[in-house]
């Protein structure tokens, strides 16, 4: 990955996915992989990924396209034609927040190339436009850590309330290697929402009981509890029909590596999950996860 240039940051999410975007608070974190963009006068606006090897133009019918127009049109000043080259160093459809990573690191680079200063909380606000695009009613969390990173409470449309942790959590994340549509799999939620409203609510208020334990146990830097909370959101997002056989594996795997917890993270369905380890089982974690076959790294968050 091209280390200029401005930074989205990828997420994981440790509790709370899901239930988020009904209103419920999620304990995310900012991860350093990401992507980086950079924006230059032209004389028409184009937008270059690599390393997907693509080229849009605001006005075009593609996704991607849409998003640029949108937080062109978004911006509060009138923009001159910029090209834009961004480097995409996450997974896409993976749970890791790579459309909003690559929403705010454009977002940034044409800031720095008009000489516009943006706060984070302005540079999250426009990635939703972008985000809206692609997830059709997305909580903000994935453009919000993209903008902030660290580790933070996140509530629709409420301050992001930054946590102060002890010590960096160490977290290994493994690939199932099968994309999912975060779109499809909130609409796949809702359908069972309607289906048994009762039993929806009940499975959001413990989601939102083990977010709140999950806060204090970061707090106090107890990764024991910790891990069993995120354990015990795994089986929640599972009785949602959103894991899958290769998550499972993998969580298994790195639980049995001596992971104090594990579970998928973003929408499931596919995608990534998290170990939550200590450091010197992190290697033995990883390993264990790629014995799956499948990818895994390991991540720092909240140095
Ligand atoms: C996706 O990273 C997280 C979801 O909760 C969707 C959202 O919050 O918009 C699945």
């Amino acid at each position: 990955m091209e280390q200029r240039g401005a930074l989205g940051r990828g997420k994981v999410i440790l509790l709370g996915e899901h239930a988020v975007v009904y209103g419920t608070p999620a304990l995310a974190a900012g991860i350093e992989r990401g992507v980086r963009a950079h924006a230059g006068p032209s004389e028409e606006t184009t937008l270059h990924v690599q390393p997907w090897d693509v080229t849009l133009r605001p006005g075009g019918k593609e996704d991607l396209a849409r998003a640029l127009t949108a937080v062109l049109d978004a911006h509060p000043s009138e923009l001159p034609p910029l090209s834009i080259h961004a480097d995409v160093a996450l997974p896409a459809g993976a749970g890791l927040g790579c459309s909003a990573a690559l929403g705010v690191a454009v977002i940034r680079a044409i800031d720095q190339a008009v000489g516009h200063p943006s706060t984070d909380a302005e540079v999250a606000e426009r990635g939703l436009a972008w985000e809206r695009v692609f997830h059709g009613n997305p909580s903000g969390v994935d453009n919000t850590m993209a903008a902030h990173g660290g580790v933070a409470v996140y509530r629709r449309a409420a301050p992001l309330e930054p946590l102060q942790v002890r010590t960096p959590l160490t977290l290994v994340i493994g690939n199932s290697g099968h994309a999912s549509s975060t779109k499809e799999m909130v609409a796949e939620v809702a359908r069972q929402r309607s289906r048994d409203e009762a039993r929806f609510e009940k499975t959001l208020e413990s989601i939102t009981i083990l977010v709140r334990n999950a806060r204090l146990a970061l707090e106090d830097g107890d990764l024991i509890a910790l891990g069993q909370l995120m354990d015990l959101n795994q089986n929640l997002l599972a009785g949602l029909m959103l894991s899958t056989t290769a998550l499972e594996e993998m969580c298994g795997a790195a639980r049995e590596a001596g992971a104090t917890g594990a579970k998928l993270t973003g929408a499931g369905g596919g995608g990534c999950m998290i170990a939550l380890t200590e450091p010197d089982r992190a290697d033995a974690v990883r390993a264990a996860i790629e014995e799956t076959g499948h990818d895994a790294f390991v991540a720092e968050v909240g140095g």
